[in-house]
């Protein structure tokens, strides 16, 4: 595992044979597009807390953009081309957006990466992602590359069965992890976010859904 000489250049990690972490992958002036694009998403599809299978409420915000965006109630998860609060497509991944995700995918090994769906996941200080797979998308030969903005976060990174030991990776804005491939359902959360100097921590989860 390489360190970048130099603190704000981007380096890699690795969870695993096809799973990256890539350090400051955003820079500054990106992750202030990146605030705009979401914010601009966010009025056209504002965040709501999602129903999920067992009846209980997501602690964090949730909204997509992209032909695509990933939905729960209770009957379940699924992607729908339409944003079922307000009937509407959701609205397209902002050009910002998709051009990070296509250069995180290549960086992974993963050529020709094109996001039809992005979730966006506000966390709170305090809020939490219980461990999952990502496993509603129809081709898991396409990677999962996703984005953290603002507070950090801890990272739990486990195997292909929910059993299986995790590793604990702390996140920092800007970071960005890709796993796809043997690795791609892998189970993941994220431990309760921490309060601190950003009023929250935003995560783009970038797919090919469709
Ligand atoms: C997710 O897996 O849905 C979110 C991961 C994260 O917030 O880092
Ligand atoms: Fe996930």
């Amino acid at each position: 595992m390489q360190r970048a000489l130099f603190d704000d250049a981007p380096s890699d990690e690795r969870l695993g044979p096809e799973a990256f972490v890539f350090r400051r992958l955003v820079q500054e002036s990106v992750a202030e597009e990146l605030e705009t694009a979401i914010a601009s998403v966010i009025a056209a599809a504002p965040l709501r807390h999602m129903t999920v299978p067992g009846g209980g409420t997501m602690s964090v915000g949730t909204t997509s953009c992209g032909a695509l965006g990933w939905c729960s109630d209770a009957r379940g998860y699924r992607y729908e081309p339409n944003d079922p609060q307000s009937g509407r497509p959701w609205p397209p991944i902002p050009e910002p957006m998709s051009r990070l995700a296509k250069i995180a995918a290549a960086r992974a090994g993963f050529m020709g990466f094109e996001p039809d769906s992005c979730l966006v996941n506000r966390y709170a200080p305090r809020t939490k992602m219980g461990l999952h797979r990502d496993a509603d998308e129809r081709d898991f030969a396409w990677p999962i590359v996703s984005v953290s903005i603002g507070l950090p976060a801890t990272f739990v990174f486990g195997g292909l069965r929910r059993r299986d030991p995790v590793v604990r990776v702390p996140l920092e804005h800007g970071d960005v992890v890709v796993w796809g491939g043997v690795d791609r359902l892998r189970y993941h959360g994220v431990l309760p976010v921490r309060p601190g100097a950003w009023p929250h921590r935003t995560n783009l989860t970038f797919r090919r859904a469709g």
